[in-house]
């Protein structure tokens, strides 16, 4: 084997305001076989990631759950850290961008882009909402296409013809948070400009990159590179900008970054240093990503990267999205799976397995066929590859006394024919074709199959126990090389297989190695059948009904079970009919504290409540749900949600300017739905 490399590998950050999905997992599980791979070449190897913890999406969601951002960061980082741990996944440092390391270090970037004169500033014209007190990001409003016409598009693009435009064009603009009509306000922006590392970048990527990402990325080349916006405007979770007093590094600097951030924090934690991974030129870099985020990481990160002295990747690794059935992950057919769902219902092993199956190093999209995940995992990995250790192990314990004898020369033959598979597997590993390495492995497994089944050791067991012993020992020798070719793939079960044999520790060379003449330690089960059924639960938990937001209301607090019967009471007779996600939209649900709450005379039903709705006042509102509350003075100082939108209504009894949002039927358990947490009155929360 070659001298050992030093090798600093990244996965792409993900955000804090989302659980990790199978989508998520074929990454983290490409880059962290290929890093076992590595490790287990006996190479100096580090897998580095951290969540991306800045922008706008997880600053309104840490309002919407009356949190901060940082608690929020916080708690995610915990869940994100425990799914990849469960997954086998096993970063070497798990950070966070919201670290000190970062903030240095993307101040240090600034600095050196500003210091090369790529910064320059522009005001332009944005859309900015009033009401929720900031200016909008392509993804927070919605309107018509200024090209087609057709509604309810985001601020970019137009998901029906495919036209990309600036908000501002968007037609009946609507703030997605608040649901009001933005207006058109000027702002200053910094840009990091990239048309003087034209020719720089234009070498670079098809160095970096496969050819069918360069190709596509060099078509911009054809034009000057324009300049892309790296501030943000208060209010927003993220990085102040020196000097700039209300703005922030649009999370996308700060992001990559991250990675070299989390890096430091590792080396500072283990005592090395941070120059000899990422600035030694005998290092290597290499960074993991899927095939959306190709502009951050082929154009503007390596311009960053060279403008502030840093040492680039040497490859930028691009893959696939993931397609679940042939189709697009969906929530209401249940394949829009989030890991946790996927845990609480089949074991990581065959995901990881059935993953290295399909990976072969491309761009191309990968389909989880949940029907071939099932028969693959049990044909191949538990009927052919374990199945040798189980028959194998077993009997010997059984009937041999646990103990291991000699090769003889047609077992020798057989261990050495899955010895010579070695260097060609690791050639498949090295390209990240996981496919041919698993290819490969099994046809080893079907030759050692078929020494087993040739040699009948069932029989020869009653009649030549020692005959019979030698026939194991080549057949547990082999499957030994071949869970040793599996461990980047599927770790713990390597695990179990490295104390069958004894053993605390693999490399590579193990393959080399003859076990003989010794005894065998437990047989721990390595890997179980999977069922269809575990599949059709995990498909049915991970199924969403679609417009069914009295679901949602009763899930805030409810355990899982009354968070079904919830969605049966919806379905129950005497429900509305459905009502379209844009009528949904149109919904301003806000937080209001009750400041009184009294019995209406005459009325058998209803409750008078004056809320206070900060900065919209007070409301009064006329409420049906007397038989819930007996004693309307409870409800004083709690929090109530309320639509705040409501046409105000003339009854006999007075206007109602609201409703407020109740679940369940009055007098059988329900109660007005409370945002809990939420502090201040008046926050949107939709
Ligand atoms: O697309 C995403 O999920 C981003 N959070 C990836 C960031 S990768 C890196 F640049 F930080
Ligand atoms: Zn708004």
């Amino acid at each position: 084997m070659d001298e050992q490399r030093k090798i600093v590998v990244t996965s792409a950050l993900p955000y804090a305001n989302g659980d990790i999905h199978l989508g998520h997992l074929v990454e983290y599980i490409q880059t962290d076989i290929w890093v076992r791979f590595q490790k287990l070449r006996g190479h100096d190897c580090v897998y580095v990631c951290a969540d991306d913890t800045h922008g706008t999406p997880i600053m309104i969601r840490a309002r919407r759950e009356g949190i901060s951002p940082e608690e929020l960061v916080e708690h995610t980082h915990a869940i994100h850290l425990k799914d990849f741990t469960d997954f086998q996944i096993a970063f070497d440092n798990y950070y966070s961008t919201n670290s000190p390391e970062n903030r240095q270090l993307s101040e240090l970037f600034y600095e050196a882009m500003k210091k090369s004169g790529g910064i320059t500033r522009k005001t332009t014209p944005q859309l900015y909402c009033e009401h929720c007190q900031m200016f909008l990001p392509d993804r927070f409003v919605k309107g018509i296409c200024p090209k087609c016409g057709a509604e309810g598009q985001y601020g970019d693009s137009c998901d029906r013809c495919g036209a990309t435009y600036a908000a501002e064009e968007l037609g009946a603009p609507i703030c997605t948070t608040c649901g009001g009509t933005p207006v058109v306000r000027d702002s200053e922006h910094l840009y990091f400009e990239l048309e003087p590392q034209h020719d720089y970048l234009e070498k670079w990527i098809p160095a970096h990159t496969t050819s069918d990402v360069s190709n596509k990325l060099l078509e911009w080349f054809k034009e000057p590179l324009r300049g892309w916006c790296i501030s943000r405007s208060a209010p927003y979770f993220g990085f102040e900008i020196p000097g700039d007093p209300d703005k922030y590094f649009y999370v996308w600097v700060d992001a990559p970054i991250g990675y070299l951030a989390s890096l430091a924090n590792w080396c500072a934690a283990h005592g090395k240093s941070f120059d000899d991974y990422w600035q030694n030129p005998k290092a290597e870099r290499y960074h993991f990503i899927g095939k959306d985020i190709i502009r951050f990481h082929c154009l503007f990160w390596p311009g960053m990267l060279h403008t502030a002295g840093f040492a680039q990747p040497d490859k930028i690794f691009v893959h696939g999205f993931l397609t679940v059935n042939g189709e697009k992950m969906s929530k209401s057919k249940g394949t829009f799976i989030n890991a946790r769902t996927y845990l609480d219902n089949l074991p990581p092993e065959a995901l990881r397995y059935y993953y290295a199956a399909k990976l072969g190093g491309s761009t191309d999209d990968m389909d989880l066929n949940l029907t071939d995940f099932v028969q693959r995992v049990n044909s191949d990995l538990v009927g052919k590859i374990t199945n040798i250790a189980s028959r194998g192990a077993q009997m010997l314990q059984k009937k041999l006394s646990g103990r291991l004898g000699a090769l003889d020369a047609e077992g020798a033959e057989l261990v050495a024919e899955c010895r010579a598979a070695a260097e060609t597997i690791a050639g498949f590993y090295e390209e990240r074709r996981f496919n041919m390495a698993v290819v490969e492995i099994c046809r080893l497994a079907d030759a050692v199959n078929a020494y087993f089944d040739r040699k009948e050791p069932w029989k020869t067991v009653k009649t030549d126990s020692e005959a019979t012993r030698v026939t194991l020992t080549a057949a547990l020798n082999a499957f030994r090389i071949l869970a040793i070719y599996l461990q980047p793939v599927l770790p713990v079960y390597a695990e179990k297989a490295m104390k069958l044999f004894g053993e605390t520790s693999w490399t590579w060379k193990s393959i080399a190695t003859t076990l003989e003449n010794r005894s065998l330690g437990d047989y721990e089960y390595l890997a179980s059948r999977i069922d269809v059924g575990q599949v059709e639960a995990m498909v049915a938990a991970a199924t969403v009904k679609p417009a069914d937001s009295g679901e949602v209301q009763h899930e805030s607090r409810a355990s899982k079970n009354k968070a079904k019967s919830a969605a049966v009471a919806v379905a129950a007779p005497g429900i509305k009919g459905e009502i379209a996600f844009a009528d949904f939209e149109k919904i301003d649900l806000r937080v209001g504290l009750v400041k009184s709450c009294e019995i209406v005379p005459k009325s058998a039903k209803l409750l008078k409540f004056v809320i206070d709705a900060g900065a919209l006042g007070e409301r009064t509102i006329f409420s049906g749900i007397r038989a819930a509350y007996p004693d309307p003075s409870a409800l004083v100082g709690k929090e109530v949600v309320f639509v705040a939108n409501l046409a105000p209504r003339k009854m006999s009894v007075g206007v109602s300017e609201g409703m407020i949002l109740y679940a369940g039927e009055p007098g059988s358990g329900g109660g007005v739905v409370s945002p809990m947490a939420l502090a201040g009155a008046g926050i949107p929360v939709c």
